[in-house]
């Protein structure tokens, strides 16, 4: 493991054949590439948490537990969301896919932040759903698709039972045929860039393990060293809305 700068050498060197990987790049992303648009990750100084577990917050049973508790963190969370625009490190990722370097997007964010920067939907894997919507609790079948943030807390469900936010809680199966796609696109890419996440949740957890036993490069970029950065190819420490944008800058100027 180093960590590196962008502009070494060796990686200059690197750039240029990242640039024949047509197709050849996926990237994973976490909470941390969404800070620079204003939401907060989950781990760590300042993480949501800090002062509630994420049992409390994000499983059935805390939701059997306290309803109106988790759905106040959802409703804030889905305001801050319906606030948020795109930032320079989800414009870089569009810039990838223009590029024509882009295989998938796997990413562990709700926010929709990649739909909205431009990725195109077919490149985007949400392995843990949407935060803007949610579905009935007993199963009735009942959908909401939000396109603002609940005024009454917990939400009820048309059939009397309550709704909850359409995201993966801990202890839940994710959806198979995401997993399906994103264990192919692992695969199948020729390198894999890790933005924005510790690392610690299955299965972006393993992800990268998983790449660098298959002979695959794995770069990553974060604003400190992870569980990850171990054994990945490359860590490029600083702010990611600054430092991989400058990455597919050089990149851009190494394959013309
Ligand atoms: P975490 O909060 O665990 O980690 C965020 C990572 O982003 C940390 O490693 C930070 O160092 C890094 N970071 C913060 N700001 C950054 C910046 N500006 N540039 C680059 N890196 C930065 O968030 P995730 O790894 O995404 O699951 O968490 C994984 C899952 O755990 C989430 O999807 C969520 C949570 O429980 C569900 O809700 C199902
Ligand atoms: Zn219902």
């Amino acid at each position: 493991m180093e960590l590196s700068e962008i502009s070494d050498e060796k990686i200059l060197e690197n750039l240029t054949q990242v640039g024949k990987l047509s197709d050849g790049i996926t990237i994973i992303t976490g909470a941390g590439v969404s800070k620079a648009s204003g939401l907060n990750t989950f781990r760590g100084k300042g993480g949501y948490y800090q002062n509630h577990s994420a049992e409390e917050l994000a499983s059935r049973s805390g939701f059997m537990n306290n309803p109106k508790l988790v759905w106040q963190w959802y409703r804030d969370r889905m305001r801050a969301v319906f606030a948020a625009k795109p930032n320079q490190t989800h414009y870089a990722i569009v810039e990838l896919e223009n590029m024509g370097l882009l295989n998938k997007i796997i990413t562990q964010n709700v926010d929709g932040l990649h739909h909205m920067a431009g990725n195109s939907s077919d490149k985007i894997i949400e392995m843990h759903g949407r935060i803007t919507e949610s579905h009935c609790f007993q199963n009735c079948g009942y959908r909401i698709e939000w396109d603002h943030a609940p005024e009454h807390i917990p939400v009820e469900c048309k059939c009397g039972a309550l709704q909850r936010p359409s995201v993966v809680w801990f202890g839940e199966s994710l959806d198979p045929e995401k997993i399906e796609q994103a264990e192919e696109a692992i695969l199948t890419t020729k390198l894999l860039i890790v933005i924005g996440t510790s690392g610690v949740v299955y299965p972006v957890a393993i992800f990268p393990k998983y790449a660098i036993n298959n002979n695959i490069p794995v770069y990553e970029f974060n604003t400190e060293k992870t569980i990850l950065s171990d054994y990945v190819t490359y860590t490029f420490i600083g702010p990611a809305e600054i430092t991989f944008p400058k990455f597919v800058k050089l990149l851009a100027e190494n394959i013309k």
